[in-house]
């Protein structure tokens, strides 16, 4: 029978202590009775010397006239003692001279000669007493060995036998007095802990029913009440404007800012630009969009709540659109929001950019086997680069405390920058990629600045729990301040900065999916540019050309894959579309010559004059053609080695409108969390990974379906308008409490000039 927790609860605590009293009780019960059987045998002895004493001169005036008669007289007085079982009169040499009562066997002048053996009591010498205890028929028996002497020489020992049953029975009646005692304590232990639980509970709820309604303060009850709290508040957000509890769109974010935030403007700041103005080879201004998951997760948050988003001006012709505040309207058909864009030189982004940012911090926070570079140099471009976004975000501020949303490792210093010209700012920074663990992070010769320049931020936020745990742990190894572990929180000098998991997202639906066609047709489209036979099985990767992103144990796994399975030579074909990135930097370029070379010895391998198995596009493609290779493809292959999201392997789930198509994705991304539904692997295992290619290639197409459903379904559901609604709705929260906290210490100043709050 199942009973109820509240039933079951009681009872697990009253064996526990029932048990408890019962292995007590027997311990006490054991020391108790050791104690009293040497009181016993103790008192036995001195019965035993004192009888001996009073019946001495009659045995040694026996002994000496060698009369058993006279002997027998005496140890006749001695056995009236009913204790007494038996007394002997024994000769020093251990024989029988006289005996009275009953000896138990074994208990006579016999016993005498094994005991007087020892040295100290041989026969014949004057000699101590001794004693012995021993079972004999129907209970136990004290025998006390006591030499009688006379004119100073050793006339004989008496040896008298005194029954125990006496101490047996009190010992019985004293464990049966600790079974009652236990029984009565085991009873009251119980009722007085039932009576104490179900009163302190009584009092406990009575007490929490009144904090929750406002009417008490309790420092017990403070964080019970604030998780109530951002439960209710977390519920509210998840219902839209009418009270229903939809789905997370564009327009619901809006509503969210203006119910939470009163629509203020925000101010979001990244190195990447979302729009890059450049100038094409044949002089026309063009519009790209960058290869960044940053840029593809903020953008469709700036269209829906508007604002400013500040970023380095990278395009050749950037400078040719802005008016004279260095602003832009985008999207270029839309005008929604502004760019302000931020002009680096050469040296600075030599210095920010490319050193401090991509040949420092990047490989410091993944895994992925390249050494960290740290320059001096670099970094006081990286320090003065950070001070430029932050003024031109207080530029930007048109309020005391606007919020603004610094994004990624680029600007790491620039949140308490921002914080000490406009200490009422909500700041939220977030960390796009991974954060190491505490030693890793320790490597880097400026770790307390980067933590110290973090910590600005009211918020700041990761992709994963185990980022944020990473990023604790720095702090707590690193910085003079405190962790509040309970609600996740650095505190410093009586300011805290919230630590939270925000996993980032697509926008849903993907609006470069609206006027694509259907899969059928990309895929047609896709083999025909690709001068592949129609039925030819395809494969993609779509990356910037980063070491992190696993590249090259991509395409050795596509090779394995041919050595394991030959069938699928002349059949299958791997495109990788990879955007050229960080090209000044020498492991970049490395990284560029080694893909090639590989993809070149794979084809030269497997390859013939009408088949190459890779096909190889280093070069920016825009959204709509990666969108277009997505629905084309019958497995999509992500094998990053370090990754803090990554938006690829969503970006294929939302693709396939048809549920067709397998997801092989790294363990080693924080999207495999998510997307559990896929084909998970360790890219550095090319057996593991060359299995899975080959079983999402032979996947039967239910199966496809059935996976894509689900994961289509939580990216839906987890999109980039709930990321935004949360940290929003945090950013709120965050703010209202900064507001109480600041009027109330007005008051507290206005009280009390002088004073500190
Ligand atoms: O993943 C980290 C990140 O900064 C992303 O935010 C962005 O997608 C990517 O790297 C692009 O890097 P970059 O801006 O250097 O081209």
């Amino acid at each position: 029978m199942e009973y109820p927790s509240a039933v079951r609860q009681p009872i697990k605590f009253l064996i526990v202590l029932v048990a408890g009293l019962g292995l007590l009780t027997w311990g006490a019960f054991l020391v108790m009775q050791e104690t009293t059987r040497g009181w016993v045998e103790r008192d036995l002895t001195l019965r035993a010397r004192l009888a001996a004493n009073g019946a001495a001169p009659a045995l040694a005036t026996g002994f000496r006239a060698g009369k058993p008669a006279e002997l027998r007289t005496a140890l006749l007085n001695l056995v009236r003692d009913e204790r007494i079982l038996g007394v002997s009169a024994c000769a020093p040499e251990g024989r029988l001279v006289a005996t009275a009562g009953t000896t138990p066997a074994g208990f006579g002048c016999d016993r005498l000669k094994s005991f007087v053996v020892p040295p100290g009591l041989a026969l014949g010498v004057p000699s101590r007493e001794w004693m012995h205890v021993a079972s004999v028929p129907g209970g136990t028996a004290h025998l006390s060995a006591l030499p009688i002497e006379d004119e100073g020489g050793l006339a004989g020992f008496v040896i008298l036998v005194h029954d125990m049953a006496f101490a047996e029975r009190r010992e019985a009646q004293g464990r049966n007095l600790l079974l009652v005692a236990f029984f009565l304590l085991s009873l009251c232990a119980a009722l007085v802990t039932i009576v104490a639980v179900r009163l302190s509970w009584r009092g406990w709820t009575r007490q929490l029913q009144r904090v929750l309604k406002g009417g008490a303060q309790s420092d017990e009850f403070r964080p019970l009440l604030r998780d109530v709290r951002e439960l209710v508040d977390d519920i509210m957000t998840e219902r839209d404007a009418d009270g229903d509890s939809g789905a997370w769109t564009a327009e619901r974010l809006k509503h969210t800012l203006k119910r939470n935030l009163h629509g203020e403007k925000i101010v979001v700041v990244s190195n990447r630009e979302p729009y890059i103005h450049d100038r094409a080879p044949d002089g026309s201004l063009r519009v790209l969009h960058p290869a960044s998951g940053l840029v593809t997760a903020l953008e469709p948050v700036m269209r829906a709540c508007s604002g400013v988003w500040i970023a380095h001006g990278s395009g050749t012709a950037d400078r040719e659109v802005v008016d004279k505040h260095d602003r832009v309207l985008v999207p270029p058909d839309e005008k929604i929001y502004s760019i302000r864009r931020v002009w680096l030189t050469e040296e600075e982004e030599k210095g920010y950019y490319y050193g401090f940012s991509n040949e420092g911090l990047w490989p410091l926070c993944h895994v992925a086997h390249t050494r960290p570079l740290f320059r001096t140099t670099d970094w006081n471009h990286y320090q003065a680069v950070n001070r430029k976004f932050a003024d031109a975000v207080c530029a930007e501020a048109e309020i005391e405390d606007p919020i603004v949303l610094i994004q990624d490792y680029h600007l790491a210093l620039a949140p308490r920058l921002i914080r000490d010209q406009l200490p009422r700012a909500t700041v939220i920074g977030f960390w796009h990629i991974p954060w190491p663990n505490a030693e890793r992070f320790g490597i880097c010769p400026w770790r307390e600045e980067l933590l110290d320049g973090m910590l600005g931020a009211s918020m700041l936020g990761f992709h994963t729990q185990a980022h944020c745990n990473n990023f604790l742990d720095s702090v707590d190894r690193y910085l003079e301040s405190r962790i509040d572990r309970e609600r996740q929180a650095v505190v410093q000098q009586g300011r805290s900065t919230l630590v939270r998991p925000y996993p980032i997202s697509l926008e849903w639906p993907v609006r470069w999916l609206a006027d694509l066609p259907p899969a059928a047709e990309c895929r047609r489209s896709v083999l025909a540019e690709l001068e592949l036979p129609e039925g030819t099985l395809l494969g993609v990767g779509v990356d910037r050309l980063d070491y992190t992103k696993g590249i090259e144990e991509r395409l050795l796994a596509v090779e394995r894959l041919l050595e394991l399975r030959p069938e699928f030579l002349g059949k299958f074909v791997f495109v990788q579309l990879a955007a050229p990135s960080r090209t000044a930097i020498d492991r970049y370029r490395d990284l560029n010559a080694s893909v090639e070379a590989i993809a070149r010895k794979i084809n030269l391998r497997f390859g013939d004059g009408s088949y190459q198995p890779i096909i190889l596009k280093a070069s920016h493609h825009e959204p709509p053609v990666v969108f277009r290779y997505y629905r084309a493809a019958d497995v999509c292959y992500v094998s990053s080695l370090d990754d803090g999201m990554n938006l690829v392997a969503k970006e294929f789930v939302a693709a396939r409108d048809d549920e067709r198509g397998v997801l092989v994705l790294s363990q080693f991304t924080g999207a495999a969390r998510e997307l559990t539904e896929a084909l998970i692997v360790n890219p550095y295992d090319l057996d593991e990974s060359a299995g899975a290619l080959g079983a999402a290639l032979t996947m039967p197409l239910d199966e496809q379906r059935t996976r894509l459903r689900s994961m289509r379904a939580f990216v839906a559901e987890f999109n980039i308008y709930r990321w935004g609604g949360r940290m929003l709705r945090d950013a709120a929260r965050l703010r209202r409490r900064d507001r109480l906290t600041g009027r109330l210490s007005d008051r507290f100043a206005a009280h009390f000039p002088g004073a500190e709050a």
